[in-house]
């Protein structure tokens, strides 16, 4: 492709028109276009191209989307001298501007591998750097005339922050290796945080939309009165602590907790949430770690997540794992829960038919990474019968011979690694079980 009139990196020049409308126009540009480089760079190429669901964009799209606003609605309108690089990108970066002329589909973005992640940045500091020399040479009617617009600009690639924050986690949830976008903040998870409450509003009428100072948008008027029902606000967010105590008391398994749309899409997508078993299961490792004089270290971390089919088959496998074997010791010593586990737990004689167990099959993935975050070594555990039942039977057979045959001794309140450990990997690999371990 051409890049005749890409301006190579590093070619912005600081603004000579210091304190004046235009460097504070162009100081917020920079601040607002420097944050969408900040958000993607502990991405990696191949990061940038993934498209994961037709509702998902690539990262690379929104760079340079939002790039595309400024040349079509800035540079294109009011800088005579601009001429595109690349006339194609009008099509394949335009989304939903009609009036700015055809686009390319939406649900296909996944598969433009070109340009390269080099050339969108080429793009976006060519648009940069045209958007600088634009500014300090407009007198102060062009600027007046241009700001409305070029916030417009500003608010539109904040609005793609926070669409790239979501797609990229959305791209990265799909991936067994469980990629990090942004490693957690430890020091977050010691803060205490209030109960919620809720803010009681009275029924209303008030007057809603535009007031006609300023600019606005033309769905934004005309100004009306409005009936305001009573509602109530919460005093904060939900926390993922929340969310959890939701999962683990088996919301996504009753429907009377869900709208009928989410509930449906929930069941198509086979939604279990994250890995239901986690919770259980990652106490037990680190118990594992700790009983065995940290093998692991002691900052060692584990978690668990879960790829379940789609439709109906994925959401009754899902279904089955998240109720049959999932109510956690934790969970069932809570009374309500226990009495909702009794509801959900199937009774003898019930469960999935013959043809289902059998034909079910589990693929387990370990992803062993160092403090940087580099893979140190994998290890995949895969059989055949569905895991909630004729896995799992193998697993609890084995696991008593294995206790009373191999593990004398080991008494008390142990973990399978810690009291039974090797042993047991024999006899789970005699029995069927594939363990692969790959440092
Ligand atoms: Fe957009």
């Amino acid at each position: 492709m051409s890049s005749a009139s890409v301006v190579e990196p590093g070619a912005v020049r600081p603004l000579q028109t210091e304190g004046t409308q235009a460097a504070r126009l162009l100081a917020r540009f920079r601040q607002v276009r420097d944050f969408s480089e900040r958000l993607s760079e502990s991405l990696e190429p191949e990061d940038y191209v993934v498209q994961s669901m037709p509702d998902v964009s690539p990262t690379k799209w929104h760079l340079a989307h939002t790039s595309w606003f400024f040349e079509t609605f800035i540079l294109k309108v009011w800088m005579p001298s601009y001429r595109t690089a690349v006339p194609q990108y009008a099509f394949l970066f335009n989304s939903y501007y009609n009036a700015a002329g055809d686009m390319h589909r939406r649900d296909l973005r996944g598969l433009i591998s070109r340009p390269t992640v080099a050339e969108t940045y080429r793009f976006r500091q060519s648009i940069d750097a045209h958007i600088q020399e634009l500014l300090e040479s407009a007198d102060d009617e062009l600027l007046d005339e241009m700001e409305p617009v070029f916030t417009i600009g500003l608010h539109h690639e904040q609005q793609h922050q926070e669409l790239l924050v979501t797609d990229i986690k959305h791209v990265f949830s799909h991936n067994p290796l469980h990629p990090v976008f942004r490693p957690r903040d430890e020091r977050q998870e010691r803060r205490e945080i209030a109960p919620a409450s809720y803010l009681n509003f009275e029924e209303t009428i008030l007057d809603i939309g535009h007031d006609g100072r300023g600019f606005s948008y033309d769905n934004e008027g005309p100004r009306h009165r409005a009936l305001v029902p009573a509602f109530s606000l919460a005093t904060r967010p939900v926390t993922n602590g929340e969310y959890l105590a939701f999962i683990e008391a088996g919301g996504y398994a009753q429907s009377e907790w869900w709208l009928s749309d989410g509930w449906d899409h929930c069941r198509d997508e086979g939604w279990t949430a994250p890995f239901f078993m986690d919770t259980v299961n990652s106490r037990v490792v680190h118990r594992s770690n700790a009983l065995l004089g940290f093998p692991y270290g002691r900052d060692f971390k584990y978690e668990e997540r879960m790829v379940v089919g789609r439709g109906v088959s994925g959401f009754v496998r899902a279904t089955v794992m998240s109720t049959g074997m999932a109510i956690g010791p934790r969970a069932l010593s809570i009374g309500p829960i226990r009495a909702l586990a009794k509801r959900f737990i199937p009774a003898p004689g019930e469960g999935p038919p013959k043809e289902q167990r059998e034909g079910g099959s589990f693929d387990v993935h370990v992803v062993g990474r160092n403090a940087r975050g580099e893979v140190v070594g994998t290890c995949k555990i895969s059989g055949a019968g569905d895991p909630g039942y004729t896995g799992a039977a193998k697993m609890v057979v084995e696991s008593a011979l294995c206790l009373s045959r191999d593990a004398q001794g080991a008494g008390g309140v142990s973990t399978p690694a810690a009291a039974m450990g090797d042993a047991l990997i024999l006899r789970l690999r005699e029995a069927g079980i594939v363990i692969d371990v790959f440092q």
